[in-house]
């Protein structure tokens, strides 16, 4: 097998350079609400680059210096545009129907993003290394053990903070990736009011 034609052969199916990098958009997409997605993709590139700096310089150090402060909270404040932005982002989705036409794949992988950055963030606050944070991790670990997952040990700072910065960071990067190449792939869904006239 050769990688390289395989990869070829499955971009040129399955998307043009148009949809890739598109010029232009349909017209109805000139709404305010389509801005949340972007809103929510913008909010993440901040998060990763704040986090990013955060992680370069070790597990404490924003803790006692002024520039660790400042990252330390545009990491926190970009985490809240974020999930403000993604909670009007799929509230939009749900009333235009966005999962119609085959852009199920999509609206799942949204639902799977949603769900494990939850799961980045209560990891996040538990990196607060202070009385707090040693308390939720204290009583979430029943949770997780009740749940069989006793192996995911919240009372440990490292696997905390591995979880956090390399196994759900990787997984939401990937997931994200996945969500803007079917939405370049599929386009953005027709308004509902105009379903089906276009063909009578
Ligand atoms: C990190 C989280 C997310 C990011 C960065 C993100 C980003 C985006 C962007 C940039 C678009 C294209 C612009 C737009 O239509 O607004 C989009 C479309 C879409 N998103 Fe998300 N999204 C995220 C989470 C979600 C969630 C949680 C859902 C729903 C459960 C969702 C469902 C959709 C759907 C169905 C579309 C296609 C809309 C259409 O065809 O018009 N997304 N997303």
């Amino acid at each position: 097998m050769n990688i390289d034609r395989f990869l070829q052969e499955t971009i040129r199916k399955h998307m043009t350079l148009e949809d890739a990098l598109p010029t232009k958009m349909p017209e109805y997409v000139n709404s305010f609400g389509y801005f949340f997605g972007t809103a929510t993709l913008s909010s993440l590139a901040v998060i990763f680059i704040s986090g990013i700096i955060l992680a370069f310089w070790g597990p404490d150090w924003w803790h006692f210096t002024s520039v660790g402060h400042f990252t330390n909270s545009v990491h926190f404040w970009a985490v809240e545009v974020f999930y403000v932005s993604v909670t009007l982002h799929f509230t939009f989705k749900f009333f235009k129907a966005a999962w119609r036409d085959g852009r199920w794949r999509t609206w799942i992988n949204g639902w799977l993003i949603w769900g494990i950055s939850i799961f980045s963030g209560i990891s996040g606050t538990l990196l607060q290394a202070n009385w707090d944070s040693q308390w939720n991790a204290q009583q979430g670990k029943d949770a997780f053990n009740a749940l069989g997952l006793s192996f995911m040990n919240w009372m440990n700072y490292t696997t905390v903070l591995t979880l956090h910065v390399v196994f759900f960071a990787f997984l939401i990067a990937v997931l994200v990736v996945a969500h803007l190449t079917f939405v370049r792939n599929e386009s953005p869904v027709r308004p509902i009011v105009n379903e089906g006239k276009d063909e009578k």
